[in-house]
């Protein structure tokens, strides 16, 4: 009998993933999480709907999300809510890759921009 070879395939996909690596933003693959690389995301990403005062944003449109840096936040609620979407917030999902959402999770939650 044949073994299954879907373990295989499971390895390559992610092989391939995490080959993929940001082209746009700076040198982006390095294995900890690059919080300047994450400043500039916000601003291209983030900003037209959160107000942040680290990040020189304010928010504009009808359904801004909430102003950052007044309250705590962690990087790993930033990963989530990026990963998942919140309930009016969608998800980054093929928009940011793994590393830059690692990135701007840095920024919004580091020790001098948030509270
Ligand atoms: C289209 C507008 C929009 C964009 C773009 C957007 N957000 Fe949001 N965000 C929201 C809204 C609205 C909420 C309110 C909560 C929800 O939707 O669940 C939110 C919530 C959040 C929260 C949760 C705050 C809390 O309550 O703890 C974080 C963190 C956050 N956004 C970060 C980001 C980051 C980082 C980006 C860019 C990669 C981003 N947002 C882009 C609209 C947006």
């Amino acid at each position: 009998m044949r073994r299954p070879s879907s373990g295989l395939l499971v390895l390559l996909l992610t092989a391939a993933a995490a080959a993929v690596s940001p082209s746009a933003l700076a040198h982006g693959s390095s294995a900890k999480p690059n919080a300047t690389n994450g400043k500039l995301i916000f601003k291209l990403y983030c900003g037209k709907c959160h107000t942040f005062k680290a990040a020189g944003t304010v928010a504009k449109g009808s359904a801004p999300g909430p102003s950052l840096g007044t309250f705590k936040v962690t990087a790993a609620k930033v990963i989530r809510i990026l990963n998942v979407g919140g309930s009016d917030m969608s998800s980054f999902v093929g928009i940011l890759t793994p590393s830059q959402i690692a990135d701007v999770a840095a920024f919004v939650s580091a020790p001098t921009t948030a509270k």
